[in-house]
This record gives structure tokens, sequence and C-alpha cells, in this order.
């Protein structure tokens, strides 16, 4: 069996090309490192990569992870700037013995040292997305703190390894340093090839604080399905949070286990995610929870041709 599973609509691309390796015997860490470079390139994706939001001083700083179920072995990269595939750095990072999560400067030194492409990840229609968050900030009172659309993703290959890939620009807005769950080994992502992984997307701040990647992995391990992991997972975080703090922010998780069984949850509406298996061709779905319960259905053919012109739809400010 292999199986990929990611988060949003972004990945169908990512997902469809790697499938078609997957299915030819293609490694778990390649596939998902594939499937994430195709995301991080695309422009139009403006929440990963390059075309990514930047942070109040309209710097690009990316985050991104990578890790071995195998091995267990993690790379990492945070607040890294001007490099185009923060992933591909990530696994380069999960071979290194030690010093396997890097920062800023540093990031950016080791991604020199070893001959990563630099690339200045700002393009002028994230600028613009820029300029008209300001402007709506100052004179509607929006939040500015509003997208956060992260790229997570799973796979599963022939001979039964996991790997786990993540890579964003984080929250739209954020201060300069911000470093939100998707490098976050437990939090944004977690796999184990003798049981399974998850992914993350939301809000960081807020899905850090039930470490709920690594929650759902250890849910599947007591043997539940990883439909009913994430919903278990997502519900009991989200409940938490509105006890302690009177608020959840956006929590949506993927998971796969290591037999090709899938599962999503969230506690927002119209949450997307794209998944393939040896059973089932390259598909989106949108997730909506119904009664504690994440119901999915195939996304139309309309819904899907309005999303590709939205994402490239004229901004006006
Ligand atoms: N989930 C992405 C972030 O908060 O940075």
């Amino acid at each position: 069996m292999w199986a990929m599973i990611a988060t949003w609509r972004m990945a169908i691309e990512g997902i469809t090309e790697a499938c078609k390796g997957l299915n030819e015997g293609m490694d778990a860490g390649d596939a998902v490192e594939l499937a994430v470079k195709m995301v991080e390139d695309y422009p139009f994706y403006k929440s990963v990569g390059y075309g990514g939001l930047p942070n109040e001083n309209c710097e690009v700083e990316l985050d991104a992870a990578y890790m071995d179920g195998d091995t267990l072995a993690i790379g990492a990269v945070a607040g890294i700037r001007d490099y185009a595939n923060p992933v591909s750095i990530a696994r380069k990072l999960s071979d290194e013995k030690v010093n396997n999560f890097l920062v800023g400067a540093g990031a950016e030194a080791y991604a020199h040292k070893n001959g990563f492409e630099r690339k200045n990840m700002l393009t002028d229609r994230a600028k613009l997305h820029y300029e008209k968050r300001k402007k709506e900030t100052l004179e509607k009172g929006l939040s500015p703190y509003i997208g956060h659309d992260t790229v997570g993703m799973i796979s599963l290959d022939e001979n039964g390894k996991m790997c786990a890939a993540t890579s964003t620009s984080g929250l739209f807005m954020k201060k300069r340093g911000r470093i939100g769950d998707s490098a976050l080994s437990g939090s944004g992502f977690y796999v184990d090839s003798e049981v399974g992984g998850a992914t993350a997307t939301g809000l960081g701040e807020d899905l850090m604080k039930g470490c709920i990647s690594y929650e759902i992995v250890r849910l599947m391990k007591e043997g539940k399905h990883p439909q009913e992991a994430c919903d278990i997972a997502v519900n009991q975080l989200d409940k938490e949070l509105i006890r302690r703090r009177g608020k959840a922010g956006d929590l949506s998780l993927v998971a796969l286990n290591n037999k090709g069984e899938w599962g999503v949850a969230t506690n927002i509406a119209d949450f997307t995610f794209s998944v393939a298996t040896k059973n089932e061709e390259p598909t989106v779905y949108i997730s909506n929870r119904v009664d504690g319960k994440t119901i999915h259905e195939v996304a139309s053919q309309e819904w899907l041709d309005a999303y590709a012109a939205r994402i490239k739809a004229p901004i006006e400010i």
C-alpha cells in the first residue's frame, strides 16, 4: 500500500505528482519533499514558500520541517529568509547528528554552506496583500493576523516507510522572529512508521498548546482509526481552549496510519485537504464538523474552478 494526505487544496498538484512516484516505488521521504516543494514554488499559494505572506516588516520568514518515521530523525528551520525550498533544507538537517533545528541567520548560513538555492521570496503580489492588510487594519480595525495556511503532508511508501513534512510563511503580519507550530515536532507534525503520522494547520499558538500531532499519533497507537483519533484530539483541544481561555483558534489536522487509512478533523468551516492512496485517485475534499464528527465531501468542479479563479484574482487596495 502507498498513500499520501495533506492539508488544503493547494497540495493536490504535488500529491498527484508524488503519487505517480510512490506507485513506481518512490521513497516516502522523496515523495513528501517533492510534493511540498511544488507548493513552495507556486507563487499563487500565498501562505507557503515563494509568494508567502510577509511579517509586519514586510519580510518573508519561512518555517519548515521534515521527519522520517523509520528513524524518527527530524530536521527543521524557522524564520529563514531568501531560500527557495525550506523543506529541502529541513530534510538535509534531519541527516545531522545534532543541530537539527536551526533558526534565522543560522539556518541561512547552513543553507548557503550546503548549496541551497537563494531566492527573494517576496513577490509583488504578496506586497500588495501586505499593503491591503495594513490599510484595512488601520481603517477598519481588522485583525492583522488572519491567514496561516500551512501545507503539511504525510506519506506512506510500498516499503511501509512513512514521512512527514511541513512548510509555511506562518501568521500573516507576525512579529519578526515569531515561530508557529509547523517547525515544531509533536505540534505541527509527527510520524512513526510503526503507527502513522499527523500534521496540522491553523493557529500555531493554539495548536502548540495541545502537542496535537503527537496526540493523534498516540491515539492511533492505542488502536484508534485515524478519523476517530483526529476527531477526539481536535474536539478535546478545542473544548479545553474554550473552557480555559474563552476561545479556540483554528485547528485542522490530517492523519494517515501505516495501513493507508486516513482521517481529518477541523474546528473551522469548509477546511479542504488532498489525499491519494493506491486505491483512491488524488482527490480534494471539503470538511465540516457536525455534532462533534468531521464530515468530508468531495470538492465539486464548480468549487475547484472558483478556487482557481480566486487565488489569481486581482488585488484591489
Ligand atoms: N500553523 C502555522 C503557524 O501558525 O505558523
